[in-house]
């Protein structure tokens, strides 16, 4: 009979999970799920050695194990740090936590644009979410930051290196899933960038277009979907085909306004992290409907603003008339359609895609 494997018991804000010894703190709290996951800006658990970069993921050992009860004298990156039997640990119980996350997203902000506006992540950046949950609305930066020029690094990636964290994901995708990795970080410490080796583009292997699904900020980006619209007003599909490469899983999601295909990606998880590797025939050079099986809509189970313009579960508004009436109901009720066209739509607006524009609407005589 197989010997059974000894789990070790670790709680993590007041919850206990038991885990595999070897397990890291952050993925026994992804067991537990919910709000106690750390967030994580460079760990990528589809990736060997990814993580210790950022720091966002922080946690406070309250109780170092059973056997040596003695807490953890500094925070600790929770990515990198395997759990212990009796193991206590304190993330968003922790005020220290939440103020060291604080300040690690301030110094990943010291020298990121404020792109977000023209941004092509912008809906889906991790970066984005994190600053909104844990940072600060002011900086208190008052020196030059560092700018870099755009790159083209290929035919098919944009690398805008001003707004890289250098969570070093891509450098890690291009070592393992390609046969030749052709950029990685150069110089140290404040001087570092995400460069090419000699300008060498990122064209001869085809999987290097993962590099711009693991990217968490818009450093890396779709040449052939840049600028050509915003994330949430396309439409995610799920969709997959057989495709020739073995290692390319093949299921993708298709980023669709009407029947245009915008982009192709693959598919993530609620940690942003891909299902499955795409290589980029599929990614690249297949944007009709008719190279795909179309499976139907995709649930995008992050907050995102993704999901935000999609209407499930719609709460009508009360009716309020008889309530601010005391009561009564109104003797006469005037349909402003009847006097005036303003706001009348020519079309159904649930059947169009996106957001209405003006020429969904009647020229209204008078009003500019
Ligand atoms: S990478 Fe993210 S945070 Fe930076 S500009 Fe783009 S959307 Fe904004
Ligand atoms: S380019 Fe993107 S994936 Fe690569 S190191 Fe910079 S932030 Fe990370
Ligand atoms: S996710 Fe742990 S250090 Fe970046």
């Amino acid at each position: 009979m197989a010997e059974e494997k000894k789990l070790f018991k670790v709680k993590i804000d007041n919850i206990t999970v038991e885990v595999e010894p070897g397990t890291t703190i952050l993925n026994a709290a992804r067991n537990i799920g919910g709000e106690v996951v750390p967030p994580a800006m460079c760990y990528y658990s589809k990736l060997q050695g990814s993580g210790g970069k950022c720091r966002t993921c922080l946690v406070k050992v309250t109780k170092g194990s059973e056997a040596d009860p003695r807490p953890m004298p500094k925070l600790v990156a929770s990515c990198r740090t395997t759990v212990m039997d009796g193991m206590e640990v304190a993330n968003i119980t922790s005020p220290e936590v939440l103020e060291a996350r604080k300040g690690v997203v301030e110094f990943l902000l010291i020298n990121h644009p404020l792109d977000c506006p023209v941004c092509d992540q912008a809906g889906e950046c991790d970066l984005q979410d994190l600053s909104y949950e844990h940072g600060v609305s002011g900086t208190r930066y008052e020196f030059k930051r560092r700018t870099f020029e755009k790159e083209d690094i290929g035919e098919n990636i944009k690398l805008h290196m001003t707004r890289c964290i250098l969570c070093y994901r891509c450098v890690f995708t291009a070592d393992q899933l390609t046969e030749k990795r052709q950029h990685g970080i150069l110089k140290r410490g404040d001087a570092s960038e995400i460069s090419t080796y000699m300008r060498a583009s990122l064209d001869h292997t085809n999987f290097i277009g993962n590099v711009i699904d693991v990217c968490p900020v818009g450093a890396l980006t779709d040449r052939t979907a840049r600028f050509k619209n915003r994330v949430w007003f396309l439409k995610p599909v799920d969709a997959h085909r057989e495709c020739s490469d073995p290692k390319c899983c093949g299921k993708t999601v298709l980023w669709m306004r009407g029947d245009e295909i915008f982009r192709v990606t693959a598919r993530k998880d609620k940690y942003g992290e891909v299902e499955g590797f795409i290589c980029d025939t599929c990614r690249f050079e297949k944007k009709e409907v008719k190279d795909w099986i179309v499976e139907g809509p995709r649930k995008i189970s992050r907050h995102s603003v993704i999901t935000a313009g999609h209407y499930v579960g719609v709460h009508k508004p009360q009716e309020t008339v008889a309530k601010v009436m005391d009561g009564r109901q109104p003797k006469l009720l005037m349909d402003i359609h009847s006097v005036s066209e303003v706001n009348m739509p020519q079309v159904d607006l649930s059947q169009i895609d996106g957001p209405a524009h003006s020429t969904d609407f009647p020229k209204n005589k008078g009003v500019q």
